[in-house]
């Protein structure tokens, strides 16, 4: 049996496996066009976006503008496949970046690290871009849903659900982390049940996708098993050639072990799941000080209080500065064994897929 086509609303996306958006540039126009012409849906990470941008210092708003045009349209002249952008509502920049996808015409907008419940303000009557919310618990899927309805009239057009094996922010206390409660099974089942019934009141299919840990085949076969109609999955692309972070960055993905996966406290305010290096560890002694801010890029970041910046770790990170930066991983990494091509991972996740049902 082959994985079903995964479809929201009028899109329909031929593997049911969505990229996650990974920032900063990790996922731009590179992987997300790679992942689209697989037939999965590829996601372009609008955080910081305009770091390569020479006024981002003095201009930061219009040079993550201006490089969010370039990364969607760059991406639109590789692919005529389905491509997202993901935006974290924690971004000071959200609403340039949420009007700036819409009128570029992105398919799909995905909004996590905080509650998107303004979102459909920013759809004009002309536009097709679809608004999906990542949620870590059934309880912000039905709160966002609710707000939507009441003031918008508007139902997610999908939910990803995102479970504590992620890579990145994480919505859940540290303590919650390693809780079976908390398992992305568990919390797929709670969203399920949430969404089913605003789906026949409406009358609107809503997708669940699920992501947080799924890395082969055999994972995607047991989510959807339960009731998912996909995945989201990032660290398995990190390691391909197309996916646009420095060679180095992927090589720390290749030689990361599971004792180096660790979770950190983010500045953002939330936990995060990086691998350990000596920036984390001089962070960890206390020695890590950012100077200054240099972008507020942040809503909920008080510079004065945290520990780094967390863009410039990031952005030094994608450029190779592996030991100087913030590497953010799912918990899966150190299965990641060599850099291949997204065709490859496709190819394996296929394989992988149809062994299960074979089994079954
Ligand atoms: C390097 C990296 C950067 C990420 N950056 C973001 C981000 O900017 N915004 C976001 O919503 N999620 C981010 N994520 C989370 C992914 O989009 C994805 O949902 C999650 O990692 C899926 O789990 P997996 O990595 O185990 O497949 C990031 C993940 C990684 C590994």
């Amino acid at each position: 049996m082959n994985m079903n086509e995964l479809k929201i609303g009028h899109l329909i996306a031929k593997m049911p496996i969505i990229q996650g958006g990974m920032g900063i540039g990790i996922s731009l126009s590179g992987l997300a066009s790679a992942v689209a012409n697989q037939g999965g849906i590829g996601v372009i990470s609008a955080a910081c976006i305009g770091f390569r941008e020479p006024d981002l210092h003095s201009n930061f708003l219009e040079a993550n503008i201006r490089a969010l045009r370039k990364e969607i349209r760059k991406a639109k002249e590789m692919t005529k496949g389905i491509l997202g952008v993901n935006i974290m509502v924690a971004m000071s920049n959200f609403a340039d970046m949420v009007k700036t996808s819409i009128e570029e015409g992105i398919d799909i907008i995905f909004c996590g690290a905080g509650l998107p419940l303004n979102l459909p303000e920013f759809l004009t009557p002309s536009s097709q871009t679809k608004l999906v919310p990542i949620v870590s618990s059934a309880r912000a899927a039905k709160l966002i849903a609710k707000k939507w309805m009441d003031k918008y009239q508007y139902l997610p057009d999908a939910i990803v659900v995102e479970g504590p094996l992620a890579g990145g922010h994480l919505g859940f206390q540290r303590n919650q982390i390693d809780d079976p409660e908390y398992s992305l099974e568990q919390i797929v089942k709670e969203v399920l049940a949430s969404v089913r019934p605003l789906e026949e009141a409406h009358q609107k299919p809503i997708p669940v996708i699920a992501g947080g840990g799924v890395y082969s085949g055999e994972d995607i076969h047991r989510i959807l098993s339960i009731g998912a109609s996909g995945v989201q999955m990032a660290t398995r692309f990190v390691a391909t050639e197309e996916c646009d972070a420095a060679l180095d960055y992927k090589l720390a993905y290749v030689k990361a072990k599971e004792e180096d996966i660790g979770i950190i406290q983010s500045p953002v305010g939330m936990p995060g799941r990086a691998i350990a290096n000596p920036f984390i560890h001089a962070m960890q002694e206390g020695k890590t000080k950012p100077k200054q801010c240099p972008y507020q890029c942040i809503k909920t970041c008080n510079y004065q209080d945290s520990p780094y910046c967390i863009s410039l770790a990031l952005m030094q990170a994608q450029r190779g500065m592996t030991e100087k930066g913030l590497l953010f991983v799912g918990q899966n990494a150190y299965k990641v064994q060599e850099i291949t091509t997204v065709k490859q991972v496709f190819d394996s996740l296929r394989q992988e897929y149809d062994i299960c049902t074979s089994l079954a």
